[in-house]
């Protein structure tokens, strides 16, 4: 039997993305991500000479993973490149592949990248007011595009889970990277 929960609400700034209260901020930098970036040698550079960058934030509202729950967060990834790639998040399926999510694009403007199993890439746009559709099957990334934080919601069901090691072992088929000042989506040339 599920037990019953108090309701609640949390106080989210739609200018910044920052929600409040947030029973975790999840805080990804680029020394525990620099292998998901196809230009490794642009990720060992930043590294010594910056030290520490942060690349992405996540907000996580106090919510049980489990069956019957909405999970839901913001993400801030903040503006930048590593080589001509643009700030990312890890990416992920969910455990559940047939579990779907629901973006909302708070600030900034950024890129929700998809991918099947049998490694189908989709893009999808996204900006202040895009509702964005990640139907079941597909793993998800969001990228930002811009010179200014991307800000973004998302609900998922509590039973979804994170499963990050398939997108650590096969990566991305396409990437999405500026070129003459616009963000392209190109081959990843260590896709495998
Ligand atoms: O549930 C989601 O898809 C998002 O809240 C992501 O977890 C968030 O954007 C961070 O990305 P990742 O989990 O791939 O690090
Ligand atoms: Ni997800």
């Amino acid at each position: 039997m599920m037990e019953r929960m108090e309701p609640f609400a949390s106080t989210l700034d739609l200018q910044t993305g920052v929600m409040n209260p947030a029973s975790q901020v999840l805080r990804r930098y680029l020394s525990g991500m620099s292998d998901l970036y196809a230009d490794s040698s642009a990720a060992q550079r930043i590294l010594a000479e910056e030290g520490v960058r942060l690349i992405y934030e996540v907000y996580v509202v106090d919510v049980p993973e489990a069956e019957g729950q909405v999970l839901h967060s913001t993400t801030i990834i903040y503006p930048g490149r590593i080589g001509q790639e643009f700030h990312m998040t890890k990416g992920h399926f969910h455990v559940k592949r047939d579990r779907a999510e629901i973006y909302l694009g708070l600030a900034g403007t950024g890129a929700l990248l998809l991918q099947t199993d049998d490694g189908i890439v989709r893009s999808v746009e996204m900006r202040r007011g895009a509702v964005a559709y990640v139907p079941p099957l597909w793993a998800h990334r969001t990228v930002n595009t811009g010179d200014a934080p991307f800000a973004f919601f998302a609900a998922w069901p509590g039973d979804a889970g994170h499963d990050y090691a398939s997108i650590e072992q096969q990566g991305f088929a396409k990437l999405l990277v500026s070129q003459d000042g616009r963000a392209v989506l190109i081959d990843n040339p260590r896709a495998r």
